[in-house]
């Protein structure tokens, strides 16, 4: 089964063709640059450039797949979670393609894509990250920009949200603390490399909610206490505070992962689970996979980690979730009333 996938959620245009879980083409067209003067993604730049992109993606992964759009068998495209118009651009145009071509389309929850960057092969078949099978429940903990939930899977297309952030999404974090330390857009991997030189105890920020009975999360809190923070950092050591930048993102990092970590392994104890899927750009962090390795050996569980370069958003992953959908036959019925879900949740199964 050869699938033509799209994801425009956010700012990256991406665009890959899969043979069943085998990753034979994954084109990503990043906006960041465009977006990095004003600190965030503006909704309104990402579709112009998501418009102006689309035709030249979708034509590099057909090339890089050495496949021509007569060979694929359906189309795949995300419909939500993400920014309206930036979505509608993707969904407009695989519904061209598939009127053009005959062939039929399956829609994607951008989360669970994520998930399912976790069955990532490449194009001899091997696993990106040795995994085999999932043993059901399987625990799933997602980390973007825009998400960070705990989510469990007892079957393939079978989800409950666990717990989800109350505010701010853990990415969000990492991009919002980017901006007073002036160290550009997106922050997370740029807070990465600085955290590398620095003592994660250097700086004692606050773990929020990371007690609390339910399995929510709350990053609003850690932010505007490490905005005050840098603040008097600043003024306490004027020209010389480049020198604690990384003591100060080495703490903000251990912050994040003792919170995520903390609530994932209350949830694997409940919920008893033997194996758990990480996905999100957020998981491309070094230290958060470190940690999560460690702490899941020491309890048994097998951890399954997104290959780096289907951490952030890319169309393989979204490509790899539509085979395993076309397996249940959950094709869309009604092309034309195919449309955005921005708010879509990851136990919402739409078909059309
Ligand atoms: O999954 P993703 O590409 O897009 C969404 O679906 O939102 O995630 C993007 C987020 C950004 O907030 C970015 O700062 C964060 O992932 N990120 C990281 C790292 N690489 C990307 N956060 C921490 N450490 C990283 N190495
Ligand atoms: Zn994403």
């Amino acid at each position: 089964m050869k699938f033509l996938s799209v994801d425009t959620s956010c700012d990256e245009t991406s665009a890959s063709v899969c043979k069943d879980d085998r990753v034979l083409s994954n084109i990503i067209s990043s906006q960041v640059d465009l977006h990095n003067e004003w600190g965030g993604v503006v909704p309104s730049i990402a579709k112009r450039i998501h418009q102006e992109r689309i035709d030249p993606t979708i034509s590099l992964a057909l090339k890089r797949a050495r496949l021509k759009i007569e060979d694929i068998d359906a189309f795949a495209i995300t419909i939500g979670p993400g920014l309206a118009i930036a979505l509608e651009v993707g969904i407009k145009k695989i519904k061209e393609l598939s009127q053009i071509h005959n062939k039929p389309i399956i829609v994607v929850n951008h989360m669970e894509g994520h998930i399912y960057s976790n069955f990532a092969k490449n194009s001899e078949g091997s696993s990106y990250n040795k995994f085999k099978k999932p043993k059901f429940p399987v625990l799933c903990l997602l980390v973007s920009g825009n998400h960070t939930e705990l989510v469990l899977m007892s079957n393939h297309g079978n989800y409950k949200l666990l717990g989800e952030t109350l505010d701010d999404a853990a990415g969000e974090a990492f991009d919002k603390i980017a901006r007073p330390l002036i160290l550009g857009y997106p922050g997370g991997s740029i807070i990465e490399r600085f955290a590398e030189s620095g003592n994660p105890e250097a700086f004692d920020l606050p773990r929020p909610m990371i007690h609390s009975k339910d399995y929510n999360f709350s990053f609003s809190g850690l932010k505007t206490a490490s905005v005050l923070l840098i603040e008097k950092l600043k003024q306490k050591y004027k020209k010389d505070f480049s020198k604690v930048v990384p003591d100060f993102c080495s703490s903000f990092q251990q912050s994040i992962t003792d919170v995520l970590l903390a609530k994932t392994v209350k949830a694997v104890k409940e919920y008893k689970v033997k194996q758990l899927f990480m996905g999100g750009g957020v998981i491309s962090n070094n230290q958060i996979r470190k940690s999560f390795r460690k702490e899941m050996r020491r309890l048994s569980v097998n951890v399954f980690i997104s290959d780096k370069k289907f951490c952030t958003d890319n169309a393989a992953m979204i490509g790899i979730c539509a085979y395993y959908k076309s397996k249940r036959n959950e094709y869309v019925k009604n092309i034309k009333n195919v449309d955005r879900m921005p708010n879509l949740k990851i136990n919402e199964n739409i078909l059309f």
